[in-house]
C-alpha cells in the first residue's frame, strides 16, 4: 500500500513539474513585433471595439502562428513603419506597403501578397476628370496625399521633374486628406484603391476617377539583417496562399465586385 502511495505521489509530482516546465515554455513564446499604421482600411484599422483589424493584421497573425510566435501590434504613423523595421524596433512591417527600389535600399521585402492601385478621389462634379488633368499645363490643383506614401512620392516627384504646376498637401493619414477634400481645402486625394473605396463610402459627395494612376505590389518588410525571418515568412506565406487562408481573410474584408 505504502509503495502504491509513493508511486502515485511521485507521479503527481512528476506531472506537476512537467506542467510547470510546459508553462515556462509557453511564456518563452517569442513575440513577433508588427509595425503598422492602422489608418488604412481594409488593410489595417482600429475596429469599433477598439481592436486592430484588417487584412494585414489577420495575415500577420496567421504568419506568427506558423512561426510559433505571438503577434504584437505596434501602431504608428506610416512615415515610421519602414524605419522602425530598419532600426530593429519592429520585426516586420505590414501596412499596405508598396515595394519600391528606393525602399529596398533600407529594408528587405518578402514575396508580394496583394496588389494596390493608386487612384484619385475627387468631389462629385469636380473639374478633374482624368489623371491627365492634373498634368495639364497650367493646372493648379491642390493634391492631398498621406505623408511618405507612394502617392506622395509620385506626386511630389512629378511636381519637381515634370514641371507640374499643381501643389501637394501632405497629411498624417489618408482620412485627414479626405477630410480636407470634403472641407474644400484641396481638390483631390491620391491614395490606394481599397482605402479610397472605404473613405468614399464613409463620406458623401465623393467619387473615385475611373482612370487608374499606378499599379503596385504590396509586401511585408523585414530588416536586411534578418534574412532568416524573411525566408521563414515567405515559406509561411506560400502555405497560407496555397491553402486559401489569405484569400479567406481578403474575402472577409473586400467584397468581390
Ligand atoms: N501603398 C502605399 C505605400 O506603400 C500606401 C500605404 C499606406 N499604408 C498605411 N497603412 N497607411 O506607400
Amino acid at each position: 500500500m505504502k509503495k502504491i502511495i509513493a508511486i502515485v505521489m511521485s507521479l503527481v509530482l512528476f506531472a506537476g513539474v512537467a506542467m510547470l516546465a510546459g508553462c515556462g515554455k509557453k511564456e518563452e513564446k517569442k513575440t513577433l513585433i508588427l509595425a503598422t499604421s492602422a489608418d488604412f482600411p481594409p488593410y489595417e484599422f482600429v475596429g469599433d471595439d477598439g481592436a486592430y483589424a484588417g487584412i494585414d493584421i489577420e495575415v500577420s497573425k496567421l504568419i506568427a502562428e506558423k512561426l510559433g510566435m505571438e503577434l504584437q501590434v505596434e501602431n504608428m504613423d506610416f512615415n515610421s513603419v519602414i524605419s522602425s523595421v530598419q532600426t530593429g524596433k519592429a520585426d516586420i512591417g505590414m501596412s499596405g506597403i508598396t515595394v519600391t527600389d528606393k525602399r529596398k535600399q533600407s529594408v528587405d521585402f518578402t514575396d508580394s501578397y496583394a496588389t494596390g492601385v493608386q487612384v484619385i478621389i475627387v468631389k462629385e462634379g469636380s473639374a478633374i476628370k482624368t489623371v491627365d488633368d492634373l498634368y495639364a499645363t497650367g493646372a493648379k490643383y491642390k493634391i492631398g496625399v498621406q505623408l511618405a506614401t507612394t502617392g506622395d512620392i509620385y506626386i511630389s516627384g512629378d511636381i519637381e521633374d515634370k514641371k507640374m504646376s499643381c501643389s501637394v498637401e501632405e497629411y498624417k493619414t489618408g482620412a485627414d486628406a479626405v477630410a480636407a477634400l470634403v472641407a474644400g481645402k484641396i481638390d483631390c486625394v491620391v491614395i490606394d484603391n481599397e482605402p479610397a473605396k472605404s473613405f468614399v463610402a464613409a463620406n458623401s459627395g465623393l467619387k473615385i476617377l475611373d482612370t487608374e494612376y499606378v499599379t503596385e505590389d504590396y509586401a511585408i518588410c523585414v530588416s536586411k539583417e534578418n534574412t532568416e525571418l524573411r525566408d521563414q515568412i515567405n515559406t509561411a506565406l506560400k502555405e497560407l496562399i496555397a491553402d486559401g487562408s489569405v484569400q479567406k481573410v481578403v474575402d472577409k474584408y473586400i467584397s468581390a465586385e
